[in-house]
């Protein structure tokens, strides 16, 4: 419903079911994501009504023209005149056209960034060289971006080594690179960590402000952003060994249709996690008074918010420019005992790979950090007695046992207790 409006069912033993609040996770305007695959499947676009388009555009009011052009309609024999499947352009009054995604729209010139190569060592400044084109292969200038920055993150055994002020990893601006050839070289200000070891991760983001529709009506600015890239260079002459990949955009993308968060610029796992590693927290955001921190660690994160239903506790992040982000109220359209909606094959078994980090959990019952596995299991189970349960089972010196009774083949194996 575009307006809002309310759509509530009263069910079997008058159960009054109210679907208001319920969120589509994509664009809304992709009919196609439902309307493919069945024999009339084209109905969507050849058979226009009041009550299949007025569903949505519950402002429209048919009888009188209201939000339709001052245009009354008595009834439906006219709609597919106007409303043909698809015009000539994108935008127009055709079924199609009225309803292209703005961020996909073929007015964008396109956005493709590749990193070719990194170089760093522990204690010195690294430097990156990329390259930027758009979709026809013209080279854009790092100058002309409305927005570029380079993102540093490590070790890949877990990220969250790299400081700077609040956050644990760092973040500039790059539109000041230097041309070298046909690419661009950027030298950071800010150092890898004399102690680092390893190797280290560099991510590219960024987009350029279009105008589509200029000079109409329904002209409006776009951010033509491009998927940020990640490369991976070792600090101190160790082999190269790329982050672990937990989950991958095609599962999120299942629901998502393109996974895109902070404005839309970013869409690909590998690079949300170079900052949502375990020592990140929205504490660059959020105002004194409401210290500590809450955790944006990215399994506590992306578990929570799915999880949203079941969660005993609360869950909001203070996000960009203070906006306040609460988490509490998201329907999960499946089962979250499902682990591999999202999950690589295996990636959710313990014990975790050797040597990854704790969480910062200042707002949860273990504090001030949550040892890994912990961290991952009590993120869905947030109630105190699952804490107990866990702290119960971990050695201060040896860390956590979960794997005795958890592990692939263990009486309460995680792949068997979860049952979708
Ligand atoms: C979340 C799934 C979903 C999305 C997204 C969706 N629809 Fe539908 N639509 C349906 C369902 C379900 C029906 C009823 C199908 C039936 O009666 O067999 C329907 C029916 C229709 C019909 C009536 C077809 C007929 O012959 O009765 C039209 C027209 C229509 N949709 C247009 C659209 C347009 C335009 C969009 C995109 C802006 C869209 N729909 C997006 C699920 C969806
Ligand atoms: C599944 C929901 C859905 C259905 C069904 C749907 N629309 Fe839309 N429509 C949207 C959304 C979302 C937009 C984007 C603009 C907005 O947010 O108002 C839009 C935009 C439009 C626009 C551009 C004007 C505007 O408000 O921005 C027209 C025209 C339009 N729709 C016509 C139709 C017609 C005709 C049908 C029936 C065939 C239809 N829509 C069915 C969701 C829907
Ligand atoms: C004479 C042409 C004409 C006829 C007939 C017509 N429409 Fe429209 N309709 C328009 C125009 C023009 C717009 C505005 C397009 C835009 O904003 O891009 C519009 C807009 C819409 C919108 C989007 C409203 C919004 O939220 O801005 C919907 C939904 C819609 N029409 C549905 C219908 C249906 C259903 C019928 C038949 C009952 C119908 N129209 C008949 C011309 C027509
Ligand atoms: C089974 C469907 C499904 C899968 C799979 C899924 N999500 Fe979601 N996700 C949703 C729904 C539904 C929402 C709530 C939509 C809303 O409130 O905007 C949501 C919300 C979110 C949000 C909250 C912010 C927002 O957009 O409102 C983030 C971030 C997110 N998902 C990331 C992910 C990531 C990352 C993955 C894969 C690791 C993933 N999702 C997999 C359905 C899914
Ligand atoms: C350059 C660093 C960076 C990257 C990359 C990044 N995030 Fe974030 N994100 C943050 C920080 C820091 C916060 C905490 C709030 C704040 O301080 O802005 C946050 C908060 C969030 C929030 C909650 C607040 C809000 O605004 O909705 C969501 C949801 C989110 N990120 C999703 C994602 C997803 C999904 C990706 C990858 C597609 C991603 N982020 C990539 C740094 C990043
Ligand atoms: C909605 C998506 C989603 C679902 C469903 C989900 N997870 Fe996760 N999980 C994630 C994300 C995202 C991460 C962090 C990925 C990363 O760090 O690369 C994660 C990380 C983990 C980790 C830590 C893995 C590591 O190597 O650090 C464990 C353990 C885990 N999940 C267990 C589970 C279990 C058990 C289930 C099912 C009961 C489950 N997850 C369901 C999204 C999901
Ligand atoms: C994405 C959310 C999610 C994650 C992550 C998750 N679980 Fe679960 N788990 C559930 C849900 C939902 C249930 C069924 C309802 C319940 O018991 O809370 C469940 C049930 C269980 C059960 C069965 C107990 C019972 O009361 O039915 C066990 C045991 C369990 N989980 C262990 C774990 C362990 C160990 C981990 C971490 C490795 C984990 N879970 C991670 C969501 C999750
Ligand atoms: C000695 C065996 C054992 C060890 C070690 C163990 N657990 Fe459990 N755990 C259990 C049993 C038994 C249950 C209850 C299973 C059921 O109800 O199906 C359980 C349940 C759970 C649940 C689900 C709680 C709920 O909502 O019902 C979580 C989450 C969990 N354990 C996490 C952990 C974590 C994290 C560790 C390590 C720090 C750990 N466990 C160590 C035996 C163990």
């Amino acid at each position: 419903m575009i307006a809002g409006g309310n759509y509530e069912v009263v069910g079997h033993g008058n159960a009054v079911s109210n679907f208001s609040t319920v969120v589509f996770p994509q664009y809304v305007g992709n009919c196609t994501v439902c309307h493919q695959g069945a024999p009339q499947s084209a109905a969507w676009e050849n058979n226009p009504s009041r009550r299949a388009c007025g569903s949505c555009h519950d402002n429209v009011n048919f009888a009188t023209g209201l939000n339709h052009v001052n245009l009354p309609e008595p009834d439906d024999t006219e709609c597919a005149q106007c409303h043909v499947p698809k015009g000539e352009n994108e935008f127009d009054a055709s079924i199609t056209g009225a309803h292209v995604n703005p961020m996909f729209s073929a007015q964008l010139p396109g956005t493709t960034y590749k990193l070719i190569s990194a170089t760093g060592a522990a204690g010195k400044s690294p430097t990156v060289v990329f390259s930027i084109t758009d979709s026809k292969g013209n080279i854009i200038k790092p100058s002309s971006m409305s927005s570029l920055s380079l993102v540093l993150s490590g070790p890949t055994l877990d990220y969250g080594a790299a400081q700077s002020g609040t956050s644990a990893y760092i973040s500039e601006t790059a539109t000041a690179a230097v041309a070298s050839g046909s690419n661009w070289t950027y030298t950071f200000t800010n150092k890898i960590p004399a102690t680092a070891t390893g190797t280290y991760a560099i991510g590219i983001e960024g987009y350029v402000n279009i105008t589509i529709n200029p000079g109409t009506v329904i002209s409006q600015v776009v951010r033509d952003s491009g998927s940020p890239q990640v490369i991976y260079f070792s600090v101190d002459g160790s082999t190269v060994v790329p982050r672990r990949t937990v989950v991958t955009e095609a599962n999120c993308n299942t629901c998502h249709y393109v996974l895109n968060a902070h404005g839309g610029f970013r869409r690909n796992v590998a690079y949300c996690v170079l900052c949502h590693n375990p020592n990140q927290t929205d504490a660059p955001t959020r105002p004194a008074a409401d210290l500590p921190a809450e955790t944006v660690h990215f399994k506590e994160l992306i578990h929570k918010v799915h999880n949203s239903a079941n969660l005993v506790s609360t869950y909001t992040i203070y996000g960009f420019g203070g906006s306040v982000n609460n988490f509490n109220a998201i329907l999960f359209p499946g089962n979250t005992q499902d682990c591999i909606k999202c999950h690589a094959a295996g990636t959710m078994d313990v014990p975790l790979p050797n040597g990854v980090l704790n969480t910062q959990t200042a707002r949860e019952w273990i504090t001030p950090t949550t040892q890994p596995i912990t961290a991952a299991c009590t993120a869905c189970h947030d109630d105190l007695a699952t804490s107990q349960h866990a702290l119960t089972n971990t050695s201060p010196v040896l860390g956590e046992s979960c794997s005795v009774c958890h592990a692939t083949g263990a009486a309460y194996d995680v792949n068997t207790v979860h049952i979708p």
